[in-house]
Order: structure tokens, then C-alpha cells, then sequence
């Protein structure tokens, strides 16, 4: 296919991610991780599914990070994912660690794709992959607000008892507790939610949505979310791949918008061919911006004990 996209780590996020790639026929597919025999084994796998799902994506997997040489798109989900109770910022120390060493890799391999970020915590690893790759702010992007608001949106249409398809929604913020959903600005059918429930059921929407990750870990108990994820970063890969111009919420770095200076986090973007073509502006209430700030404030500390450990 004319285009390729590197999945780094074959875990269940990476693995499904390449799935979803190469069974939407968007790309070539090549896996990339750090134990042998499993990025091989998991992308032979899918390539011996290609004759029955119908695509040509050639799926190959390797532990050198050579195979994922002009890549168009590099999606890296290396880390170590949480366990119950654990929060995403106790991840900080050692998936930076390994963040940095396949962004190195990454960025020397293809040194003209656009980077999207899954790794947790996600803000703090977008600002490494940023640093560490030197490529410009376009091409470094952080999957949370597709996941976040995906997560918002099967909860509105779970509640009202509607087609998910019917509903949109709109979360800013850093991916953490302080995530901020903004429910004047999610819809079901074009009517914003706050016609259509009280705010009582929006809290405890809203409060859902915020611990959404938090839900599937305490399940799932060895590991995390993996197909909502996994679908997020493929929405995010298809609208560069394609050039559609969607406007998602993805962690971006600030460079004054929103007031934020320096500071990767969760806002409305256009994703095309260039990677973030366009962050988005939307005026926000006193109330959801004091939010917004609260969220920028969790993701500047996680910044600061980057500092420290580096
Ligand atoms: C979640 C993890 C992947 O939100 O951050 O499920």
C-alpha cells in the first residue's frame, strides 16, 4: 500500500491498533517491539487473517527498529500500562525512560512522521517524544480527547438510550482525573446534552467519563483499556493518512492558545496530511476554563518531575 504505519509495542494496544490499520486497509503495518519473537508473532497472525478479512497491509513484525524505516505515521505505545489502583502519573519515571529511547529510535528511522503519542502519562510522554524527536509541534500529538470523548459519548448514548452514532462530545484537558468534559458542547442528534438531561446525570456522566480508564483497570486487574484506545489512535491516523481535516481533541503543544504557554494538552485540532493543521479555539466559561486550568496545573507538575528525574 502506498502508505506505512509503525505501531511501537505489540501489547494488547499496539496489537490492536495494527489490527484495526491493516483491516481498515489504510496502510502498510509494520510492529515494532522490544521482546523477541512477539511483534513477529503477532503480525504473522494478522497477515495469515488477511485472506479471510480482505486486505493487503502486509502486517511484519521486528525487534529492529530498521523495519519501521520512512513511516508515515508512528504510533508508539511502549510503556508499562497501570494496575488497579495505581494512577496513570505513577507510570512517569519509567515509560519516560522508555519513551525516550523509541523516540530516538523513531525519529532517526523516519525522520518525516507525524508521532501520535499513547503511552501514559500521556501529556507528561508527549512533551518527551517533542523534546527528544526535535520534529516540529505538527507532527507530535497526544491520543486522550478521542478516547475521553469516545468514552463521554457511549455514556450519553447509554443514558438516553440512543444510537452512539447520534451522539458527539467534547473532552479538553490533560488525560487524567482532571480531564475536562464540556457538556454545553456534546449533542445528541445537534441538541446539547444539557436540554436533554439534568445536571445531576451530567455530574455522574461527566464523573464516569473522568474515571473511565480508572473503570477498565479495576476489571480488567493486569492491565489496561485497550480497544477504545486502540480505535482512538486509528481515528486520529486515519484522518492524517487520508487528509480528512476531522476535528478531534488531541494533546497538542501550546504556544499561547488558550493561554497556554509551553504545555501539551487536550483541545479541539483539524487533522490532515500536515499532522495538527489548525488548534482550534472554542470560548470557554468562567467555570470550564477554571477547569482547564486545573488540568494544565496537574500536567505543568508531572513537566517539573520530568526535570527532576532527567
Ligand atoms: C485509559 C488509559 C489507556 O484511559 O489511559 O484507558
Amino acid at each position: 500500500m502506498d502508505k506505512k504505519v509503525t505501531v511501537v509495542g505489540a501489547g494488547n494496544v499496539g496489537a490492536t491498533a495494527a489490527q484495526r490499520l491493516a483491516e481498515k486497509e489504510l496502510c502498510d503495518v509494520v510492529l515494532v517491539d522490544i521482546v523477541d519473537g512477539l511483534p513477529q508473532g503477532k503480525a504473522l497472525d494478522l497477515a495469515e487473517a488477511a485472506p479471510i478479512e480482505k486486505h493487503d497491509a502486509h502486517p511484519t513484525g521486528s525487534n529492529d527498529y530498521a523495519a519501521s524505516a520512512n513511516s508515515d505515521i508512528v504510533i508508539i505505545t511502549a510503556g508499562i500500562p497501570r494496575k488497579p489502583g495505581m494512577s496513570r502519573d505513577d507510570l512517569l519515571s519509567t515509560n519516560a525512560g522508555i519513551m525516550k529511547n523509541v523516540t530516538q529510535q523513531v525519529a532517526e528511522q523516519s525522520p518525516d512522521a507525524v508521532l501520535i503519542i499513547v503511552s501514559n502519562p500521556l501529556d507528561a510522554m508527549c512533551h518527551v517524544a517533542y523534546e527528544t524527536s526535535g520534529f516540529p509541534k505538527n507532527r507530535v500529538i497526544g491520543m486522550a480527547g478521542v478516547l475521553d470523548s469516545a468514552r463521554f459519548r457511549t455514556f450519553i448514548a447509554m443514558e438516553l438510550n440512543v444510537s452512539v452514532e447520534n451522539t458527539t462530545a467534547f473532552v479538553l484537558g490533560g488525560h487524567g482525573d482532571t480531564m475536562v468534559p464540556l457538556p454545553r458542547y456534546s449533542t445528541v442528534a445537534g441538541i446539547p446534552i444539557t436540554e436533554l438531561l439534568s445536571k445531576e446525570r451530567i455530574d455522574a456522566l461527566v464523573e464516569r467519563t473522568a474515571n473511565g480508564g480508572a473503570e477498565i483497570v479495576k476489571l480488567l486487574k493486569t492491565g489496561s483499556a485497550f480497544y477504545a484506545p486502540a480505535s482512538a489512535a486509528v481515528e486520529m491516523a486515519e484522518s492524517i493518512l487520508k487528509d480528512r481535516k476531522k476535528i478531534l481533541p488531541c494533546a497538542v503543544y501550546l504556544e499561547g492558545e488558550y493561554g497556554f504557554n509551553d504545555l501539551f494538552i487536550g483541545v479541539p485540532v483539524k487533522l490532515g496530511a500536515n499532522g495538527v493543521e489548525e488548534i482550534i479555539e472554542i470560548t470557554l466559561t468562567a467555570e470550564e476554563k477554571a477547569a482547564l486550568e486545573k488540568s494544565a496545573d496537574a500536567v505543568r507538575e508531572l513537566k517539573e518531575l520530568l526535570k527532576k528525574l532527567s
